[in-house]
């Protein structure tokens, strides 16, 4: 893996920008796999600038991305496929028809996994996928648990990735309990993977992901054997890892 310092959470968006706009300008047609949470808001916003002044033209770029909540419509304004075009997609001049998210609304597990795998398939697998990570060491919805998941899985979300999630709802109980997310396979085929994490609240979930062993207890940690992995993370959220990596 790779480690690229920042100073803070301003100058990490914009070192992850200027990767996935690198990936774009090199490849205009490339599919860029794409992650919600608050992370990679700023890397967004710096994007839309730089597309409104023509640096950066993503007419011919596909999505595929990370997760959707079970049981919310793309029209619900916390499901992730409104949070993608709030954040990201009505700004920059992407094709809506090629952008993807699974499927909230289908409650046939089987057939919106199996669905959103062959998406994934159809599009050659993904060239560079953006991650943050939970403070629990989830990567998509990829929560800690006893394996590995391999494709697209529904999981029940953990109390604290709820209880974390519950700041963007009215209250906790409004949260869904369970999501659908990429699975592991997907995410470690993509050619290259590029994590954000800033923050004091991800110190340890940096730390035990990338200075501890490979574990399906801390998800993130599969990432070591990533041939091109590129972690950009900030002072604060390398504090526990200090010179180790
Ligand atoms: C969410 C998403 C993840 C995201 C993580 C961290 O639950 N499913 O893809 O990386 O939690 O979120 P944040 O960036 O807001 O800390």
């Amino acid at each position: 893996m790779r480690l690229i310092r920042a100073k803070d959470y301003q100058d990490a968006s914009r070192k992850v920008a200027n990767i996935i706009s690198a990936q774009v300008i090199l490849k205009p047609d490339c599919v860029l796999g794409l992650a919600t949470g608050s992370s990679p808001v700023g890397a967004y916003q710096q994007m839309i600038k730089w597309c409104d002044k023509g640096d950066v033209d993503f007419s011919q770029t596909k999505t595929v991305n990370l997760d959707e909540y079970v049981g919310l419509a793309a029209d619900h304004d916390q499901s992730y496929a409104y949070f993608m075009r709030k954040n990201f997609f009505d700004g920059i001049n992407i094709d809506q028809k090629n952008t993807n998210l699974p499927n909230g609304l289908e409650l046939d597990a089987a057939k919106e996994c199996a669905r959103y795998d062959k998406v994934i398939a159809d599009l050659g697998g993904v060239d560079l996928q953006l991650l943050g990570i939970g403070a629990n060491g989830h990567i998509g919805f990829n929560e800690p648990a006893e394996q590995f998941s391999v494709g697209t899985n529904r999981v029940d979300l953990t109390a604290s990735t709820i209880a974390a999630n519950s700041r963007f709802f009215e209250n906790e109980s409004m949260v869904p309990r369970q999501a659908y997310t990429m699975g592991m396979m997907a995410i470690m085929q993509a050619k290259r993977i590029v994590m954000i994490a800033t923050g004091a609240n991800k110190a340890q979930a940096v730390y035990d992901a990338f200075c501890g062993p490979v574990t399906p207890q801390m998800p993130a940690s599969i990432l070591q054997l990533h041939p091109d992995f590129v972690l950009v993370a900030d002072e604060e959220a390398l504090s526990l890892v200090g010179d180790k990596l």
